[in-house]
């Protein structure tokens, strides 16, 4: 009695309330059905961005992560500033938490980052030490990382940004503000070492370089791919490039073609690993207005860079298309003060046109 009264109908609302959250179709034989989530449509793993506070605090975001995704990247707490809160102390609770909670559900996890210009604690960069101290204190911190994570992690960015827009190490001479304290440190083989290090702490684990603006910056395709070739010739291994793509709405499609073609050339897994389109294009105008127009645009550009990642790259270096955070208001776009909607989910995690497009494209 209690049950068919109390138990039959919650049953059913909730049933209702998940199916209408992710939306639906009618299957063959006329029946509604659910649709589809991401990770059941791309041939290639489909990640997400993670970030701490969100994973634990808001069960909207868990259901999103857990149910679209087959991948994960931790957005910030496998960073220096979120492991390596003092010399001699590495904290990985949160770093843990994240990769467990995926792990639990079936998801593989991808390593953000070992070295990186920024986001370094201040014992970091108030460091003192001779070129010794400072090549010990690279090496030990990727040791003890990769250690750590070891069967856990699959692959790691582990030089993250270490060129500039015009192709040149990025460096604290010629770029104070944005400059690289381990390039100044370490002279100019730092990335070099670093894939050493990595390949040396766990012969297993996937070694990527990952950078931004390959799209807009050939310079940058070219660095990238000369580094490639010195490290092949050198031995250096290296077994992935990663292609952030935060892009604005109007980006050229041939440079998104051409960094995806270029890339795929080495013979390397390419990992589109941080994707985001600002509708604003890189402009902070509080007025803007998300219409119809601008939504296709958007939706056209998510389907457009599915469609070419998966023409483009063989099937065996499909590493996949990560997004960088969930809903439109956990984005990085947002919280600098862009009115923005730059991703495939919107405030209350409901699918959004780009959604859909980017799905379109994952398909066909
Ligand atoms: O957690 C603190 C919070 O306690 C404090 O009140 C607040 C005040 O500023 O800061 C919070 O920390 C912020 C953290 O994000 C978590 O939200 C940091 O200030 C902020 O600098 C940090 O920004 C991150 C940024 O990398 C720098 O690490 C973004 O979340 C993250 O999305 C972004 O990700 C990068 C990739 O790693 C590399 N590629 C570019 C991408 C976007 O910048």
């Amino acid at each position: 009695m209690i049950y068919s009264r109390y138990v039959v109908p919650l049953v059913v609302a909730v049933a209702i309330t998940m199916i209408s959250s992710v939306g639906c179709h009618k299957n063959g034989s006329g029946a509604v059905v659910p649709d589809p989530f991401l990770k059941d449509i791309a041939p290639f793993p489909v990640g997400v961005s993670v970030g701490y506070k969100d994973l634990t605090s808001n069960v909207s975001y868990q259901t999103v992560v857990r149910n679209e995704m087959s991948s994960v990247s931790v957005e910030n707490a496998q960073k220096w500033a979120g492991l390596h809160p003092e010399q001699n102390r590495f904290d990985f609770t949160q770093a843990d938490y994240i990769v467990e909670w995926a792990r639990k559900n079936g998801q593989r996890v991808h390593g953000h980052n070992l070295l990186w210009h920024s986001y370094n604690p201040g014992w970091v960069t108030a460091f003192q030490g001779d070129s010794a101290a400072w090549e010990n204190l690279m090496k030990t911190h990727i040791q003890t990382v990769l250690q750590h994570f070891r069967g856990r992690v699959v692959s790691w960015d582990v030089v993250n940004e270490a060129f500039m827009d015009d192709g040149r190490l990025r460096n604290v001479e010629t770029n104070p503000k944005d400059g690289s304290i381990w390039r100044q440190k370490l002279g100019p083989d730092y990335v070099a070492r670093a894939f050493q290090y990595a390949r040396a702490a766990d012969p297993t684990v996937l070694l990527f370089y990952n950078d931004y603006g390959q799209e807009s910056k050939p310079a940058k395709v070219k660095a990238t791919l000369d580094m490639v070739a010195d490290f092949k010739k050198r031995n250096i291994p290296i077994d992935g490039l990663g292609i952030q793509m935060h892009m604005g709405v109007s980006q050229a499609n041939d440079g998104i073609r051409n960094v995806i073609q270029q890339f795929a050339g080495t013979g390397l897994p390419v990992h589109i690993s941080e994707l985001d389109i600002l509708a604003s294009d890189w402009k902070k105008d509080p007025t803007l207005q998300y219409t119809d127009a601008l939504q296709t645009k958007q939706a056209d550009k998510y389907r457009f860079i599915a469609q070419t990642y998966k023409t483009l790259v063989p099937k065996p270096q499909q590493f996949g298309i990560t997004t960088w955070n969930v809903g439109d208001t956990d984005s990085w776009i947002t919280k600098q003060g862009y009115t923005d909607w730059p991703l495939l989910f919107d405030q209350d995690y409901k699918r959004k046109k780009t959604y859909y497009a980017f799905a379109e494209g994952l398909k066909n």
